[in-house]
């Protein structure tokens, strides 16, 4: 007799976006280190990530799009669906940074960054959400930043985009938490990724500014927003969390110190 999809997979399945490198990479790996199997959702096909995941014994696929996009949302559920027959987390990673004065960010900057960390965690939300609705469980991790809980300066669209991530994520939260779905949000400081070597670049900052202003006197490795991550999309571990925001900032956003009173501990 014929086994149909959802016999074959048993292993509960997660959608990283982005999950071609930095955190999304870091991410998928920890999840496939924790029995899911992989669905990866990028814009390039996320060839590095899926050998790393295979050679590990995961079950992986990649469906490459852009998340912005309605008819890929749609896919891409439809592939899920149709090749592991369930969703169990979904991890909106995607992300992209702009680093412009306010007054200089173009209408198309702005919206493009808007597209892509925002109405992009919406519409992924929102279609792998009704399988999940249907399942009657689920939890979805959308990785904001502390961006999305406080003002950095020259980052006016990127603030926006995370400050709107929190607030779906709470709306969603509140939507769904009767009907067995949680969402959640991290929100990591400055994490050691290729955003953060194009933002230095720029550049916007160095790494001592980053390190003199953190608590813990170091960037955030893109496994310490995993481990966070594979946390908030465990019901065994955070069964009864919804609707947060978590810092993953090593204390920046509890430190309201000047940065001589900090650098005096050092
Ligand atoms: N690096 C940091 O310091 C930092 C801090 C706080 C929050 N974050 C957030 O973490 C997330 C990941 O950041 P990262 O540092 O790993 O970035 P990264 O630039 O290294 O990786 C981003 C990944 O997202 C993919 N991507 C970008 N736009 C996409 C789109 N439209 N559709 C599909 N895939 C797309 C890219 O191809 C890439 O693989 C982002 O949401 C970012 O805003 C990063």
């Amino acid at each position: 007799m014929e086994m149909s999809l959802e016999q074959e997979v048993q292993a509960p399945v997660a959608v990283v976006t982005g999950g071609g490198q930095g955190i999304g990479r870091k991410v998928a790996e920890a999840l496939a280190g924790e029995g899911y199997a992989l669905v990866l959702a990028d814009l390039k096909e996320p060839l590095e990530t899926l050998a790393a995941l295979e050679d590990a014994g995961a079950q992986v696929h990649a469906v490459v799009g852009d998340v912005t996009s309605e008819v890929y949302a749609a896919q891409l559920a439809e592939q899920v669906r149709h090749r592991f027959g369930r969703v169990d987390v979904l991890v909106n990673n995607a992300g992209v940074s702009l680093l412009t004065p306010a007054e200089e960010t173009t209408a198309e900057e702005w919206r493009r960054v808007l597209e892509v960390n925002l109405t992009g965690p919406f519409l992924l939300s929102r279609t792998l959400g009704k399988l999940m609705l249907d399942a009657g469980g689920g939890s979805i991790v959308n990785v904001a930043s502390i961006a999305g809980l406080h003002a950095v300066a020259d980052r006016a669209a990127y603030n926006a985009s995370k400050h709107g991530l929190i607030g779906l994520t709470r709306t969603l939260a509140a939507e769904w938490g009767g009907r067995g779905i949680r969402v959640n949000a991290v929100c990591p400081g400055w994490v050691k990724t290729e955003m953060d070597a194009a933002d230095q670049a720029s550049g916007g900052y160095t790494d001592s500014d980053i390190v003199e202003r953190v608590p813990m006197a170091r960037f955030a490795a893109p496994e310490d927003i995993a481990q966070a991550v594979a946390f908030l999309a465990d019901p065994a571990r955070s069964g009864f969390i919804n609707g947060i925001a978590m810092p993953v900032d090593g204390g920046w956003t509890a430190d309201a110190s000047w940065n001589s009173l900090r650098m005096q501990k050092r």
